[in-house]
C-alpha cells in the first residue's frame, strides 16, 4: 500500500470518528449504502467533497478524459450530430470531475460550429466544481457557451444530450449476501478496532436483490451488489427530459456476466493513489470505493422511463466508429515523446487489456430516432 501522508490519516481518522456516531445513532449497524455515502460525500469529509487530488497520476485513478484529448474529440463527434437534430439542445453532464471532458467537447463543437444552447454540469464535489470553473471560466468566455453548475437535477423539460462518465460506479450500492432461504443486506458495525461488514439483518424472500438470487441461482454464500440509485437516477432522467440523448459510459457487465458464479464476491472495489484493493474500511474518505454497473439494469430502468436502447458496446468500439485512429493520426507528430504519449494513450483507451473492453458505452434515446454513429461498428444490446 502507498504511504499515507499525516494529514490524509489524521482526515481520515476524523472520517472514521464521524462513521462511528452514525453506528452508534442507528443502534450498531449502519446499512452499507448509507455508509458509502458517507465515506464518499459527507459535507467537508467524504472523499468527493473534502478536497483529497482523486484524478490524475498524482490522485488515485486516471479516467478516460485525463488521458489526453482523443476521448472527448471522439465524443464531441457523436455529440456534435446529435445537436444537428437538436440545435437548441442543452449538453447536461454528471460529474464533470476535473473538467477535462467539458473543456475537450466545447472546444471541438466551438470548432465545429455545433455548440449546444447552454452546457449544464451536475457536481456534488465542492472542490472538483470549483476545478472545474478555474478549467472553463475563460473557455465560456471565450466561445460564448452559457457554462451552469448545480448539485441537483434541473427542472423537467429538457431537451439535451446527457453524459455520465465514470459516474454510474461512483454512486453509492447496497451490498447482499445470498442465504439458504433468501438474502441479507450487508451491514457495517464497529470491532474493536475499526469496521467490519455485518450479516445480522433479517433475511428477506422478496424483493430486487432476491429476484436476482433466484432468477440467476446464485449459490448460498455468493455476494454481491445492487445499485438502487443508478435505477433512480434513470428514472429522473426520464421525468426531466423532453426529448434527448443519454451517453453512459463506465466500467460494467450485462447482467449474464454481473451475476457469474466466479464473480462470488461482487465487484466493489477500492482506489488509493493508483492502488487498487477490497477493503471500504480502511483508508476512510481518503480513499475512492466503486462498483461495476450492471448495465441490463439499466436499459430495464430506461425502457420503463419512456427511453428506447440506442446501443450497447465496449468502449474500444464505440471510439474506432468515431474515427479514434485517423483523429490519432491526425495528431500524429515528429517529437518522439509526444508521440509516445499519444500511442499510450490510444493503447490505454482501446486496448482489451485497459479500458478499451471492460469500460461500455450505452445510449438511451428518448423521443428520438436517429442512430449514433458510435454504435456502428458493434452493436452488443441484445446482450443486455
Ligand atoms: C470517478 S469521478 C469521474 C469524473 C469525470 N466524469 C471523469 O471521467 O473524469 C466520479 C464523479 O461523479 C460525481 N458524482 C457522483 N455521484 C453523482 C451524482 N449523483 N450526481 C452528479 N455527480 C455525481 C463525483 O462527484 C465525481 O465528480
Amino acid at each position: 500500500m502507498p504511504t499515507i501522508s499525516p494529514a490524509a490519516w489524521e482526515h481520515s481518522q476524523t472520517v472514521s470518528a464521524h462513521i462511528s456516531r452514525l453506528i452508534g445513532e442507528s443502534g450498531g449497524v449502519l446499512p452499507f449504502d448509507k455508509y458509502m455515502e458517507h465515506v464518499l460525500y459527507a459535507p467537508g469529509l467524504g472523499y468527493y467533497a473534502a478536497g483529497a487530488v482523486k484524478l490524475g497520476p498524482a490522485g488515485d485513478f486516471v479516467t478516460a478524459p485525463e488521458t489526453g484529448l482523443l476521448f472527448g474529440q471522439c465524443l464531441a463527434d457523436e455529440v456534435a450530430d446529435i445537436l444537428g437534430h437538436m440545435p437548441n439542445a442543452a449538453i447536461l453532464e454528471f460529474g464533470a470531475g476535473s473538467g477535462r471532458l467539458a473543456e475537450v467537447l466545447i472546444q471541438t463543437l466551438a470548432a465545429l460550429n455545433r455548440l449546444p444552447s447552454r452546457y449544464i454540469i451536475i457536481e456534488l464535489s465542492p472542490d472538483l466544481r470549483d476545478r472545474q470553473q478555474r478549467t472553463l471560466a475563460a473557455l465560456a468566455d471565450k466561445v460564448g457557451v452559457p457554462i451552469e453548475w448545480r448539485d441537483q437535477m434541473p427542472e423537467p423539460g429538457v431537451e439535451a444530450v446527457v453524459i455520465a462518465n465514470e459516474v454510474l460506479d461512483a454512486f453509492p450500492v447496497t451490498r447482499f449476501r445470498v442465504e439458504k432461504d433468501g438474502v441479507r443486506h450487508a451491514g457495517v458495525r464497529e470491532k474493536e478496532q475499526g469496521f467490519s461488514w455485518d450479516w445480522s439483518s433479517p433475511i428477506l424472500s422478496q424483493g430486487p436483490e432476491f429476484d436476482v438470487a433466484r432468477r440467476f441461482s446464485l449459490a448460498e454464500g455468493y455476494e454481491t451488489e445492487n445499485s438502487p440509485r443508478a435505477m433512480a437516477w434513470v428514472r429522473m432522467l426520464g421525468e426531466l427530459l423532453t426529448r434527448g440523448v443519454v451517453l453512459i459510459i463506465d466500467y460494467g457487465y450485462p447482467e449474464e456476466e454481473y451475476f457469474l458464479p466466479d464473480r462470488h464476491k461482487g465487484t466493489l472495489r477500492c482506489h488509493y493513489r493508483h492502488h487498487a484493493h477490497d477493503d471500504p474500511f480502511v483508508l476512510m474518505g481518503i480513499q475512492d470505493i466503486t462498483c461495476h454497473v450492471n448495465f441490463s439494469a439499466v436499459a430495464q430502468a430506461a425502457r420503463r422511463s419512456g427511453f428506447e436502447i440506442l446501443g450497447y458496446t465496449s468502449q474500444e468500439a464505440y471510439l474506432l466508429a468515431l474515427g479514434l485512429l485517423d483523429k490519432a493520426s491526425h495528431a500524429s507528430t515528429d517529437d518522439d515523446r509526444a508521440q509516445l504519449l499519444l500511442a499510450s494513450e490510444v493503447k490505454r483507451l482501446v486496448l482489451p487489456s485497459q479500458m478499451g473492453e471492460a469500460f461500455k458505452v450505452m445510449g438511451l434515446g428518448k423521443n428520438w430516432s436517429a442512430d449514433l454513429n458510435g454504435f456502428g461498428l458493434r452493436d452488443r444490446s441484445h446482450r443486455l
